[in-house]
């Protein structure tokens, strides 16, 4: 299980993240949402260990809070971050093998072929350099970067960001495939997608924690929205 703790980042007087306390049961799946700037990225840095943060994130109990990011992802908590960062220069299969480091001397969850398996257009493209791949090919390549390295949870910043629809569709295929066998924090702007895979929601607003609770309470689009804007359900119906 992971859990944050009252989890806080600033940014010199820029506080991003104010007191978020959330739980991801082992292989339970969550999505933080949340429009610009509502401290989505910056929550998974912290667990990643790529921002100083106040409060606390734990692994099974034991607390990730002052590690360096190399040893958080040998724990088996496994950051895709927004954007996608592949190598570029690196063939598909060299950017796998890169990223089978981070879970050497864990039991292995994924091997190479494991991940050709899920994700079928990276075994056609596993000599050709990063590069020459598709935005919707390099998510998925970052993606399967993260199996090998034997995630317990996988942390995924805006997996669907810029991507075709029917590509969005693919790789959220593959996250319903992972789900009950590796954890998922799922960030997004757009929800509707992760809705469909996660147990539980919490939505940030400017750092804040605007709402909790199961997927299906926030199935109403409109609600949701109004949560994410900030306008409350009162000042949306006036009374006349
Ligand atoms: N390195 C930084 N230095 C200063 N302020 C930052 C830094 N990174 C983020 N911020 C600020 O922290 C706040 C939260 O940013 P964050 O990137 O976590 O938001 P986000 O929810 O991921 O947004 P988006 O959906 O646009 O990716 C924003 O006000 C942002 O300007
Ligand atoms: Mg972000």
């Amino acid at each position: 299980m992971l859990e944050l703790e009252k989890l806080s980042v600033s940014y010199g007087p820029v506080r991003a993240v104010n007191e978020l306390s959330l739980r991801v049961p082992s292989a339970g799946a969550v999505a933080i949402l949340g429009p610009n700037g509502a401290g989505k990225t910056s929550t998974l840095r912290a667990i990643s260990g790529l921002v100083p943060h106040g409060g606390a994130v734990l692994l099974n109990g034991r607390k990730l809070s002052g590690r360096s990011p190399r040893e958080i992802a040998r724990t088996g908590v496994i950051q895709v971050p927004e954007g996608r960062r592949v190598f570029g220069s690196l063939s598909v299969e060299e950017n796998l093998h890169v990223g089978m480091v981070a879970g050497r001397g864990r039991e292995r969850r994924f091997s190479i072929s494991d991940v050709y398996d899920l994700l079928p257009a990276l075994a056609r493209m596993r000599g050709r350099a990063a590069w020459a791949l598709s935005g919707g090919e390099q998510q998925m390549l970052a993606v399967g970067r993260a199996l090998v390295a034997s995630p317990e949870v996988l942390l995924l910043d805006e997996p669907s960001l810029g991507l075709a629809p029917a590509v969005a569709d693919r790789i959220y295929d593959t996250f319903r495939q992972l789900k009950g066998s590796v954890g998922l924090v799922i960030v997004e702007q757009m929800a509707a997608r992760a809705l469909a895979v996660v147990d539980e929601v919490f939505v940030l607003r400017e750092g804040e924690t605007a709402g909790a609770g199961a997927a299906t309470e926030f199935a109403d689009p409109v609600r949701l929205a109004r949560l994410m804007i900030g306008v409350h359900e009162d000042d949306a119906h006036p009374a006349s």
